[in-house]
């Protein structure tokens, strides 16, 4: 059965598994408005909320949007302060939808250095949806892929475990409960990972878009299936 839009037609046998979001230009499509950083933020909030919906009504089963990086903590307090609490504020209003049962919200990262209140109210919104079966909402939050790693290493070594597989790096990553990305996208032009899921990305399709973040919508996501669909992913292989 295909999805019809814009008369393109999604194939929902071939529907990534993981869709991630590398959210960028939020900060430059605010300003090009004569406005405050901050409420590019604010904007980019809104726009995670319709791609939330836009990704379960495409059937998607997991998906992680890139909040905040290790290398965040550089952009000045106030900035970063309402980052946190955008993610607070959108971690609640997704528990109040009326979809709220049927998702899951997780993070990934080091949440301890967030402001308590923030830490809470994501705590609670993770309680709340710790049943929802349809699809995943992953927050990466306070996250680094090379944090990961080390943190990954430290706790192995800590476990005593001397043969260490794939697998077990798998499992020791914030990622344990979740499938490699299937498809990453990157917001606002720039062409590079800033430190996203590495050890996770190995297979994974990659897509540029022209448009900051705030401008994402429910056509941006078909667009992002589209485009994903077109890819023949060899893994190595020869077909
Ligand atoms: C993405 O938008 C949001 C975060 C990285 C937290 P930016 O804030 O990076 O926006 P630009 O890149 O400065 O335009
Ligand atoms: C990447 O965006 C991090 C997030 C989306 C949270 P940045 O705007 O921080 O990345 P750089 O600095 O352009 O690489
Ligand atoms: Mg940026």
């Amino acid at each position: 059965m295909g999805l019809f839009s814009k008369k393109k037609v999604l194939d929902t046998n071939k529907l990534p598994r993981h869709l991630a979001f590398i959210m960028d230009g939020n900060g430059r499509w605010a300003t090009a408005k004569g406005m405050p950083r901050t409420y590019g933020h604010r904007e980019g909030a809104n726009a995670m909320i319709r791609v939330v919906e836009a990704c379960l009504d495409f059937g998607i089963k997991e998906v992680s949007f890139f909040t905040f990086s290790t290398e965040n903590w550089k952009r000045p307090k106030n900035e970063i302060d309402y980052i946190f609490e955008l993610a607070s504020e959108f971690s609640k209003k997704l528990t109040e939808k009326e979809y709220s049962n049927d998702i899951k919200i997780m993070t990934i990262g080091d949440l301890s250095a967030l402001p308590e209140e923030t830490q809470k109210i994501i705590a609670d919104a993770k309680q709340q949806t710790i049943n929802g079966q349809k699809m995943i909402v992953n927050l990466a939050i306070n996250y680094g892929g090379r944090d990961e790693i080390v943190m990954a290493v430290n706790n192995i070594i800590k476990d005593g475990i001397n043969n260490v597989t794939k697998e077990i790096i798998s499992q020791y990553l914030y990622t344990k409960d979740l499938s490699d990305p299937d498809l990453v996208v990157r917001s606002s032009g720039e062409q590079r990972v800033s430190n996203f899921m590495l050890y996770q990305m190995a297979y994974s399709e990659f897509y540029f878009i022209k448009k900051h973040w705030p401008d994402f919508n429910k056509d941006t996501v078909l667009d992002c299936i589209l485009e994903y669909q077109k890819r023949n992913r060899r893994f190595g292989e020869v077909k």
